[in-house]
């Protein structure tokens, strides 16, 4: 594995992070000083500032976010949802796309990037399913709306064909393919109603454990991480 890439990996620095560590002479390989990022390293001892690092297996947290709490790892106002998790677990996880303060459900962490991409990249249209509480009655034709695409205010493309069920007149599932900025918010907008209430269930095959609490959280099973391909 390339240096610049075993360092990112061992502690959660980004790429830019990693290569000013590197250009600050802060990184060890054997006890030399190295400076730049493409050699191949095997078994060689690398070390960050005297201490000596190793990879750790990557880590897939599965949470139950309730309201009020920020998808970020940071934030000067409102509590982050990796305060939720032990310290030692939350270092260096980051979320794997976000949820707004208000709403709630299935929020998956992870430190692999790769793997996190997978899941937000849009050409792997990756189906996510929300639990929708409506201010009005669902609107006659939304759900045909929603299947042909709707075009959101400062949009120029169309969404891709969502589904939605009807559980009550206000209360509805739906299925999108995207994850556009407030998307769900913005479609029942666009459809002349409010959303009250918003909880995700399901990212792909993966659905949120009912037997977690809010606020609780739980590693992936093998199975779960697979099913991102
Ligand atoms: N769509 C929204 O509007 N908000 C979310 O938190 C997730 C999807």
């Amino acid at each position: 594995m390339r240096l610049d890439r075993f360092l990112c990996e061992a502690t959660g620095l980004t790429r830019s992070l990693a290569k000013k560590a590197l250009s600050r002479g802060e990184i060890t390989v054997n006890g030399e000083v190295v400076k730049k990022g493409d050699i191949k390293i095997d078994e060689q001892l690398v070390c960050l500032e005297g201490r000596l690092l190793s990879l750790r297996p990557p880590r897939y947290i599965m949470l139950h976010k309730p309201q009020g709490y920020i998808s970020a790892s940071q934030d000067d106002v409102h509590p982050c949802v990796l305060q939720l998790l032990p310290a030692e677990l939350a270092a260096g996880l980051q979320c794997a796309g976000r949820l707004d303060l208000d709403t709630t459900g299935l929020l998956l962490l992870t430190d692999d990037g790769q793997w996190s991409h997978r899941l937000r990249s849009p050409r792997r249209a990756c189906h996510k399913t929300y639990r929708v509480d409506l201010a009005e009655p669902l609107a006659a034709g939304t759900i045909e709306r929603f299947a042909e695409g709707v075009l959101l205010h400062g949009e120029d493309k169309a969404t891709l064909p969502a589904t939605l069920d009807m559980l009550t007149p206000t209360q509805v599932l739906l299925t999108i393919q995207e994850g556009k900025y407030h998307q769900v918010k913005r479609m029942f907008a666009a459809a002349g109603n409010r959303v009250t209430a918003l909880h995700r269930l399901q990212i792909g095959d993966i659905l949120l454990d009912d037997t977690l609490a809010e606020g609780a959280w739980r590693h992936l099973t093998p199975e779960e991480v697979a099913s991102i391909q």
